[in-house]
């Protein structure tokens, strides 16, 4: 058996899980998630505030998810960290964290990437959800969309040319007046919407509508959130509109999503969809792909514990890593951005 500790510290949480691999099927044995709301008064993360949070919650955590996996230190095979992307300062608190723990007790460090944790995550719960496959990795900081042949092979299709999904949720909350983050604040709002009121451009699904093009895969989102800001000037009555325009804005950018998923579906011919990221919570999102998708497609969504950010991806995604015979040293540094191991 192996017993491997994933710990997550790249951005507001500070988290820690234990993965046991037994017989080749990973056990999720303890995931450990604390969110810092401080940055709520804020309305975005503060790096400064965050590192220090991670400071002072990392040890508790990490003593959290080892008791509540019944485990010693001394029982660790090995320690998984993210080590990219993320903010710089919050990452090396993880960082130096699992430094420490590896020297200490003779075991490997892994370095994790934040986005190939994310695209773990799906395989925690649902076993089939592994290559070859279609993802669309949705957060608050990225959006990626990657045909993976197998784990640890990755063809970048599509990303975002501005905004990610997730921040497109966040500023249009803002705009809207709701609390951040405004992701989950948006899909309430919308479902009570009406969908004809207001209807925003898709100008990613206008243009570079044949394969080769050189935006067939990619998004970009903040000519909608402008769109929107300009709907909400306009309005002489935001309290009755309100609820119309995330609307209409989360229907123009669920269908963008969509589409630019099918077309990486049908070109490569995968048979699966695997979502990942924050914004893999939204229900809109993950329903609409399901019912473009052709009916022997099999769409994949994270529950929400293992959609946002968590260590138990981490742990997933460092135990690969780790078969893979990969080590880091001492040395290792943290990344404020990076493309995924294995990307083409
Ligand atoms: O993956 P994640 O936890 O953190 C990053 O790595 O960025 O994603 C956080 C993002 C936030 O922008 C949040 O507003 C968004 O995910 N999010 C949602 C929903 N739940 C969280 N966006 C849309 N609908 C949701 N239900
Ligand atoms: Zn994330």
């Amino acid at each position: 058996m192996t017993r491997i500790l994933g710990i997550e510290t790249s951005c507001d949480e500070t988290s820690a899980a234990i993965i046991d691999d037994i017989t080749g099927t990973p056990v999720l044995r303890s995931l450990v998630i604390l969110s810092q709301d401080i940055h709520r008064v804020f309305g975005g993360v503060v790096p400064e505030i965050a590192s220090r949070a991670h400071l002072t919650a990392i040890v508790p955590v990490v003593r959290e998810s080892l008791s509540q996996a019944d485990s010693t230190f001394d029982q660790l095979d090995a320690v998984a960290v993210t080590t990219e992307p993320g903010l710089v300062g919050a990452l090396m608190v993880g960082l130096n964290y699992a430094k420490g723990l590896s020297l200490a007790l003779g075991i490997p460090l892994v370095a994790v990437h934040h986005m190939e944790g994310h695209l773990f995550a799906t395989s925690l719960d649902e076993p089939d959800a592994e290559p070859p496959f279609t993802a669309l990795l949705v957060s608050g900081g990225h959006t990626l969309l990657l045909d993976v042949p197998a784990w640890g092979a990755y063809k970048l299709l599509g990303s975002t040319r501005d905004d990610a999904a997730g921040e497109a949720y966040d500023k249009v909350a803002k705009l809207l007046g709701l609390p951040y983050p405004g992701g989950r604040h948006v899909e309430a709002l919308a479902r009570e919407g009406d969908p004809a009121r207001f209807r925003f451009s898709r100008p990613m699904l206008k243009r570079n509508t044949a394969v080769g093009d050189p935006s067939y895969f990619d998004v970009s989102f903040s000519g909608l959130k402008t769109a929107v800001l300009n709907a909400v000037r306009g309005s002489d009555n935001i309290d009755r509109d309100r609820a119309d325009i995330a609307r209409g804005f989360q229907d123009a950018l669920v269908e963008t999503l969509v589409e630019k998923t099918a077309r990486a579906t049908t070109l490569y011919q995968r048979d699966k969809v695997v979502l990942g990221g924050g914004v893999a919570c939204n229900r809109a999102l993950a329903d609409a792909i399901r019912r473009r998708m052709e009916a022997d497609v099999r769409v994949y969504a994270p529950t929400p514990r293992l959609a946002t950010d968590n260590a138990a991806m981490i742990a997933r995604a460092g135990l690969f890593r780790y078969y893979h015979g990969e080590r880091a040293s001492l040395e290792q540094a943290a990344h404020a951005a990076a493309p995924l191991p294995g990307q083409a």
